[in-house]
């Protein structure tokens, strides 16, 4: 085992774009920071620029799509610390074909996406939750977004009613309702359970039109990881504005 007293966060997906950023300043907030990717090469090249500048960061191994790859990332992390301060849900796809339908949408995309950005994350949540319980304040960010808000997609004078981008959109509205439910089961425990909208940010995701730099998009996630002991729980933020279901 480490002797790491600083506090320890896993950031899904964090070998580039939002989850790296994040990672980036939760290590300049103190953090020991664990930069994970399902390319190992990848997560490690990442987490070596952060430790090149100083900060406390090391990489593993995580698919959060391969059961195996979790049992391994949360046995490491396990064996390496003893337990967990905060998870970051960041690992996301987008997969959806931008000239179909709804109902057209192949549904090889609506499995891939969901495996992903619903399924990954209640596996990988479920099995670090044990290690969480062992932090006196875990945290939970699931990273979702504005486009998940059924509130936004069925309100015609919403900026974001014509965004429908079928399997992304209702895997996020998944991933709320999942958030709703755990911080539910998790209400009178130390851990508080949150969705993050980033902003429309540019990365591979969504593209070099988007307005903000990850940097900027990394800023809700950090927020929700810092949260004070009577911040809250089961809400979906942007920025600390708190966004509609
Ligand atoms: N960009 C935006 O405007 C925007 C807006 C709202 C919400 N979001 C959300 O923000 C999150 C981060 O997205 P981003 O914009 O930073 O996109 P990105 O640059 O494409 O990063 C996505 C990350 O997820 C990883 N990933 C994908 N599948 C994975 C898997 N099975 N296991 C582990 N990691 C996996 C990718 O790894 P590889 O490098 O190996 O592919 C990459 O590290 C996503 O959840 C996304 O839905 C983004």
């Amino acid at each position: 085992m480490t002797n790491i007293t600083k506090k320890i966060a896993v950031i899904t997906g964090a070998n580039k774009g939002i989850g790296f950023e994040t990672a980036r300043q939760l290590a300049r907030e103190g953090f020991h920071v664990i930069v994970t990717g399902r390319n190992l090469q990848a997560a490690q090249q990442a987490a070596g620029e952060l430790t090149e500048n100083g900060l406390s960061a090391e990489a593993l191994s995580l698919d959060v799509t391969n059961e195996a790859s979790i049992v391994a990332a949360v046995a490491a992390v396990e064996r390496r610390h003893s337990r967990l301060d905060v998870l970051v849900n960041n690992a996301g796809v987008m997969l959806d074909a931008f000239d179909k339908t709804p109902s057209q949408q192949p549904h090889e995309v609506w499995h891939k996406t969901f495996d992903t950005n619903l399924f990954g994350v209640v596996e990988v949540t479920n099995a670090f939750l044990p290690l969480l319980k062992q932090s006196s304040a875990g945290r939970i960010v699931n990273v979702s977004s504005i486009l998940g808000s059924m509130a936004a997609n069925v309100d015609p004078s919403s900026t974001f009613y014509s965004f429908k981008i079928p399997a992304y959109n209702v895997s996020k509205t998944a991933l709320n309702a999942w958030t709703v439910h755990l911080a539910y089961e998790l209400r009178d425990t130390a851990i508080k359970v949150n969705a993050a909208h980033p902003g429309f940010v540019k990365t591979d995701l969504h593209g070099v039109d988007a307005p903000l730099s990850p940097a900027e998009g990394a800023r809700t996630s950090v927020q929700l990881a810092m949260l004070p002991d009577d911040g809250p729980t089961g809400s979906f933020f942007h920025e600390g504005t708190v966004q509609p279901w």
